[in-house]
């Protein structure tokens, strides 16, 4: 199997250390890509560095910026960023067969509504993980929580796309993440979507890692009435739910204790964060079905209040 890996970010980095070790017959191969062409040569040389509580290994994956990699791969894995993906997909599209597989792994739903606009050749597969993975420096990642992966299709895929997927999932499993396939992938990107919703702003905005949420009243209260409007919002919309939300997101504040969220990382390192796609998203949805979304929406102020300090003030400190 040929894989491609887009953004080595936490997540592209984690799932790039665990399959590189798997690709070792003459038709597998795995590159990273990266659009930051001194970085992709940095990581060239240096390796991937994956860390665990067990220690630490460092991977020769090849990083590439241009492209080169591409245009012969059976599958492509996008890890990049909600807000980069529409850029990211129009400078890739082009290059890639319609024999290859896309799979889209985003937080939140915001990237659903992609392959309407965009209009790919193929149906895209959707990925949800719950992996803990924090990105220590440029390419060192530490993988510090297991979740569940869930793989999926939203419509109705090629017999050799679905065959792709199943042994990407088999892939993964092989490297020990706990992956399964679903029929409803949608139902899944939800499920996650709470745990988002509930974890990552309130862990930028307190600066505190996912565990760190659970050790005070004010961050538990706020992210149970969150994640409760939200299965409201989902709820409403038809979405299937199968295990309870707020149960789910608690068990990922413990499982991940000690993870950095995403957007906490976002907010040390002062990027975007990915609050569109998450708290956003539910608030877009709320107001399609009529369902008021106050804690969604305050937490949506917060952040973005917390992305303008960015340009002012380095050394901003929690804003409550
Ligand atoms: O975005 C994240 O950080 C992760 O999706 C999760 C599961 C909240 C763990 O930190």
């Amino acid at each position: 199997m040929r894989i491609a890996i887009i953004g080595p970010g936490a997540l592209g980095c984690l799932f790039a250390s665990l399959l590189f070790p798997k690709s070792k017959s003459a038709d597998d191969s795995l590159w990273l890509l990266d659009h930051n062409q001194e970085r992709a040569n940095l990581l060239t040389v240096q390796g991937i560095l994956y860390e665990t509580d067990k220690g630490q290994e460092r991977y020769q994956i090849p990083v590439f910026s241009d492209l080169q990699a591409i245009n012969s791969t059976d599958i492509v894995l996008f890890c990049v960023k909600s807000q980069d993906l529409e850029d990211c997909l129009q400078s890739y599209l082009p290059l890639l067969s319609p024999q290859t597989l896309l799979v889209f792994l985003q937080n939140g739903i915001s990237h659903l509504d992609i392959q309407e606009r965009l209009k790919l050749p193929t149906a895209p597969a959707f990925a949800s993980s719950s992996e803990g993975a924090t990105l220590l420096g440029p390419g060192h990642v530490l993988h510090v929580g297991k979740g569940g992966t869930f793989l999926g299709f939203l419509s109705d895929p090629t017999e050799r796309h679905q065959k792709q997927l199943s042994e990407l999932a088999r892939i993964l499993q092989d490297a020990g993440l706990d992956v399964a396939l679903s029929q409803d992938i949608r139902s899944q990107l939800w499920a996650k979507l709470f745990i988002n919703a509930g974890i990552n702003p309130l862990t930028a905005l307190y600066n505190r890692t996912n565990g760190q949420l659970l050790t005070s009243c004010a961050s538990r209260t706020r992210l149970k009435n969150i994640v409760q409007e939200a299965e409201t919002v989902a709820r409403a919309s038809g979405i299937t739910i199968s295990v309870d939300p707020l149960k789910a997101t608690l068990a990922v504040c413990m499982g991940t204790a000690r993870n950095i969220s995403s957007m906490l990382q976002d907010r040390r390192h002062q990027r975007p964060t990915e609050i569109d796609a998450i708290n956003g998203a539910v608030i877009r949805e709320g107001k399609r079905v009529g369902i008021p979304t106050p804690f969604n929406e305050e937490v949506v102020l917060l952040i973005k209040k917390m992305e303008e300090k960015y340009a002012q003030d380095t050394t901003m400190t929690a804003i409550i």
